[in-house]
């Protein structure tokens, strides 16, 4: 078996900001809730004319520049997304034709915010196991456009972005040392988008009914997610025979402070070892972990050797895991 690593990440974030206080004009909402609930000052929204696959492409080209491999050396493009620029084609098959990728299989993946950590692992088979060489891993999300802004319960949390990494050939040793995902169907209902698939589609009636929006029980969402993430979290190190003690950076899903501070506390890790920047982006979903390990990088975050675990939870309900020795 090849070990596989983290070639090159990029990210790209639209330049629109909203605040909090913008958000104060449209919705009943105000922002010392929003802080004090969620930890988000600020999150960036896509213009109209802005599709996830415009996002994704863009962070693509910066994470195969910094991989220094062309899109002709892809062999593979999973873009990991809830908000796909339409049913079908797959996003993947549209940033494809926009990279030139042309040697590339391209699939979209469904996981909601642990999708990026999902076609992560699906990526390290792939070149573990010595079948392709490169392949690239978006998350993406253009979430503004499936979101309500008249409810005060999700319009507040959710942003816009891109983050992409290239994975590859690495030394023996360093890279992907594990992987751990998990789903628990039962949990679906806490979060779902609930017309506009085969169950439900679109009518005037549904377009009326604000079906075509995402619809959330926070608080249960919110509980599975305080469990899950360490849980997780431990899953992924056991299965390379570390433990917390290893841990030397964390990049977990950025939903809220509240969820990351309490799985820092049963991972017992001081928050200076955890990548945080939901502050300024909100919950950007499968878009959320690789912006933040982009950013963690370029901030330098991460030494030579640093046992480094990405965790994540979303809909379906889902989570992943990850251990990468840098
Ligand atoms: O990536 C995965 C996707 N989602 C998540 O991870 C979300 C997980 N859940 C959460 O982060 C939290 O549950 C929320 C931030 C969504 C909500 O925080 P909470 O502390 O669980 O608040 P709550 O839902 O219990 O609501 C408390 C109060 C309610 O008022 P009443 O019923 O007590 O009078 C809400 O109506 O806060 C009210 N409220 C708001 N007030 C001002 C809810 N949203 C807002 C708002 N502004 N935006």
């Amino acid at each position: 078996m090849r070990s596989v690593g983290i070639l090159g990440t990029g990210r790209c974030l639209p330049e629109k900001e909203v605040s909090n206080y913008d958000l104060e004009k449209i919705v009943d909402t105000n922002h010392e809730w929003i802080v004090s609930r969620t930890g988000i000052y600020t999150r960036r929204i896509a213009d109209d004319n802005t599709a996830t696959s415009d996002l994704s492409t863009e962070a693509a080209k910066i994470a195969l520049e910094r991989a220094n491999i062309t899109a002709e050396e892809l062999d593979m493009i999973i873009v990991a997304t809830v908000t796909p620029d339409m049913n079908f084609p797959a996003t993947a098959c549209i940033v494809q034709s926009n990279l030139g990728a042309k040697n590339a299989a391209a699939f979209d993946l469904s996981a909601a915010c642990s999708g990026f950590l999902y076609g992560v692992s699906m990526a390290n088979q792939f070149i573990k196991t010595g079948v392709y060489d490169h392949i690239l891993v978006i998350g993406a999300e253009t979430l503004s456009k499936i979101m309500n802004w008249n409810d005060r319960n999700t319009c507040v949390l959710f942003g816009d972005g891109a983050g992409a990494v290239v994975l590859g050939p690495t030394e023996e040793g360093s890279g992907i040392l594990s992987t751990h995902l998990g789903a628990d169907g039962e949990g679906g209902k806490f979060l779902t988008l609930p017309a506009g698939g085969s169950r439900m589609p679109a009518t005037v009636q549904t377009v009326e009914d604000n079906l075509h929006y995402i619809k959330m029980d926070g608080s249960e969402v919110f509980k599975f997610a305080v469990r899950i993430m360490g849980n997780a979290a431990k899953k992924a190190l056991k299965l390379c025979d570390l433990g917390v003690e290893d841990i030397d950076y964390l990049v977990p899903h950025q939903a809220n402070i509240r969820i990351i501070s309490s799985a820092a506390k049963r991972l017992k890790l001081p928050m200076e070892k955890v990548y945080v920047n939901l502050d300024v982006y909100g919950n950007m979903s499968s878009a959320s972990i690789p912006v933040a390990l982009d950013e963690a990088l370029e901030k330098g975050k991460f030494k030579k050797g640093d046992n480094v675990v990405l965790v994540g939870f979303g809909g379906g309900l889902t989570w992943g895991s990850c251990v990468i020795k840098w």
